[in-house]
């Protein structure tokens, strides 16, 4: 029997207008990840124009770059075994290169060492999470941290002058130090040893220092006591005393995405926003900056979150970027003696201007290769095509016929409880796969099913064009649902089938 739950429908009746309404995706990736970096060539235009973008930065020692007294480095990094490193560029300061009496290193390149600033958060982040995960994270800090009480028991009577500490848990807590120290309390060993013990050492992390990093690696404009090199924060280290490399923070990016030391939810959990701002494309986690970039689609919706983190001390700025949509980031560290300010941001607005719709393109045109094509089923009954479309995200499916039946149309009917006039019928990564010791896959997708012929509604203010995610799962048949197809891919790689688990139809795809 089909059934159907229950929906508050956000789709009208047909309009007869002939606007036509963009495919809403879920959130997340609409293609599975890109690993095509090397023969995409939207990934080789957009370094092509980094480089130019960068050779000309190095030049311009105008007030708003000053290339000649300002270092740094930049990767693009991703969590691909192949191609780790997708862009890479490195600039030493003619100041720097020029210095007789420089502490530290003379070029900057991958290992060089910087101070990071309030990047040193995430460490500090990451380490409570790999210690004790977040399931301590509504729990008030007076927990922990006792000392804290009596001011807790002050703000009773006297709230401007006192923090009420009980009413501060330990997620929403902006004090990094009190967060080392309730930490400790928890584990009975010292933050640092803690944070060598379950990040550093486990990331194979050399170029990364809690304190006192030896000035032989650094980049150090200027004296190490102008620099700020030398200076160390004590009980605050852990808001903002760390010094790294970009290649350690990139493989700190990549072991964030790669789950390879929290485990894959926690990850989940600890790449959401924990709170929106007033700044409708952004939002803040714990403790990542999020910015809501849109990916241009004729006609589609489509928003990447990027989790951010950046710093500034002394001498230095520093910013990790996470696209966890592409598996892709970027680190970037900085010194000079007078960095413009914002530099590391502007960076970021230039590589990710480049990379942000060129990874969209690799993402689609490996789905293109991997995907498209007939499928049939054995008695000739059911088919389907697949194709990827520039103007519209995610799989792209047409002429469903199921054992004679117009599944595009039905499905669409079933879904929304009316004749559709511009049935669509897309298809996004769901992540789950199931993975053979032969090396085979079942490979999960979920499909969308729209009526495009819905008038846009972009200015309205609780009516949305863009609310399909209420409805997923919304028709089952035996208790499968009918927006639920799997591929079946062999250990080469290779699709050979596609299933609808709701009408239990494998069709077998033809080149
Ligand atoms: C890089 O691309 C941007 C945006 O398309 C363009 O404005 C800029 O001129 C390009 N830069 C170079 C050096 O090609
Ligand atoms: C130097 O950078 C500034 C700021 O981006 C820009 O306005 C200026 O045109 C650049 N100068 C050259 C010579 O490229
Ligand atoms: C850097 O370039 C600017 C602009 O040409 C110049 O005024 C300044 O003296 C230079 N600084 C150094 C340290 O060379
Ligand atoms: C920038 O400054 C450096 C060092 O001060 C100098 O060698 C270089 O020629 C300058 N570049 C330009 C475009 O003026
Ligand atoms: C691209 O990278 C793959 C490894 O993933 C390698 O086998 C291939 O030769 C590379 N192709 C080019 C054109 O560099
Ligand atoms: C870091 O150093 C340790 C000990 O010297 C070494 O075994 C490890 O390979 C190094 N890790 C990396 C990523 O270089
Ligand atoms: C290099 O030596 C000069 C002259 O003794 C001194 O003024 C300057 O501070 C030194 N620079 C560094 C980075 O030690
Ligand atoms: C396909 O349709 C035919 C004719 O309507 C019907 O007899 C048959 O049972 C259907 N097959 C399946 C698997 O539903």
């Amino acid at each position: 029997m089909w059934t159907k739950r229950p929906l508050f429908l956000l789709s009208v009746a047909a309009a007869t207008t002939t606007l036509a309404g963009p495919n809403c995706p879920p959130l997340g990736p609409v293609y599975e990840k890109p690993n095509n970096f090397n023969t995409s060539s939207a990934i080789q235009a957009a370094v092509a124009n980094l480089t130019a973008t960068f050779t000309a930065w190095d030049q311009n020692n105008s007030s708003a770059i000053r290339a000649n007294t300002t270092s740094y480095s930049i990767e693009v990094f991703s969590t691909s075994k192949e191609h780790p490193v997708i862009f890479e560029w490195h600039h030493t300061a003619a100041s720097l290169e020029a210095a007789t009496n420089t502490s530290g290193v003379r070029k900057t390149d991958a290992n060089a060492v910087y101070r990071l600033g309030s990047l040193t958060k995430i460490f500090t982040v990451y380490t409570w999470l790999a210690q004790d995960g977040d399931s301590k994270w509504n729990e008030p800090i007076t927990k922990y941290v006792p000392e804290l009480a009596a001011a807790a028991e002050r703000a009773k009577s006297d709230p401007v002058a006192n923090v009420a500490w009980d009413e501060v848990t330990i997620g929403s807590l902006a004090g990094y130090q009190i967060l080392a120290y309730a930490l400790e309390a928890i584990k009975g060993k010292s933050f640092q040893t803690m944070m060598e013990e379950s990040v550093l050492r486990p990331l194979g992390l050399n170029h990364t220092y809690y304190m006192n990093a030896p000035a032989s690696e650094g980049i150090i404009p200027g004296t190490p006591k102008d620099a700020e090199w030398t200076y160390q924060l004590g009980d605050e280290s852990p808001a903002g005393n760390m010094y790294s490399s970009v290649g350690d923070i990139s493989a700190l990016g990549r072991s964030i995405m790669r789950s390879d030391i929290l485990s894959p939810v926690l990850t989940r959990r600890w790449l959401k926003p924990a709170s929106m701002s007033s700044e409708l494309i952004a939002g803040v986690g714990y403790p990542w900056g999020v910015r809501r970039v849109t990916v241009p689609y004729a006609n589609g919706k489509r928003v990447v979150d990027a989790f951010n983190k950046a710093g500034r001390i002394g001498y230095y700025a520093s910013l990790l970027v996470l696209l966890p949509d592409y598996d892709v980031g970027f680190s970037v560290l900085i010194a000079g003696d007078n960095i413009p300010g914002n530099t590391n941001f502007n960076m970021a607005d230039i590589l990710g201007a480049q990379l942000v719709p060129a990874l969209e393109a690799a993402a689609r045109e490996q789905a293109q290769a991997k995907f498209s094509g007939d499928y049939v089923d054995e008695a000739g009954r059911s088919w389907l095509q697949l194709t990827t479309q520039e103007d519209r995200p995610g799989l792209g499916v047409e002429n469903w016929v199921s054992n004679m039946t117009d599944m595009q149309t039905i499905a669409v009917v079933m879904q929304g409880g009316y004749a559709p006039v511009s049935p669509s019928v897309r298809l996004y990564p769901t992540g789950l796969e199931t993975v053979r010791a032969d090396g085979s896959r079942k490979v999960a997708f979920k499909a969308v099913f729209e009526d495009l012929n819905l008038p846009a509604r972009t200015g309205a203010m609780f009516s949305t064009d863009c609310g399909t995610w209420v409805s997923f799962t919304g028709v089952t048949y035996g208790t499968l649902p009918l927006d639920q197809f799997v591929f079946e891919v062999d250990a080469r790689g290779s699709v050979v089938s596609i299933e609808n688990l709701g009408l239990r139809s494998v069709m077998r795809r033809r080149r």
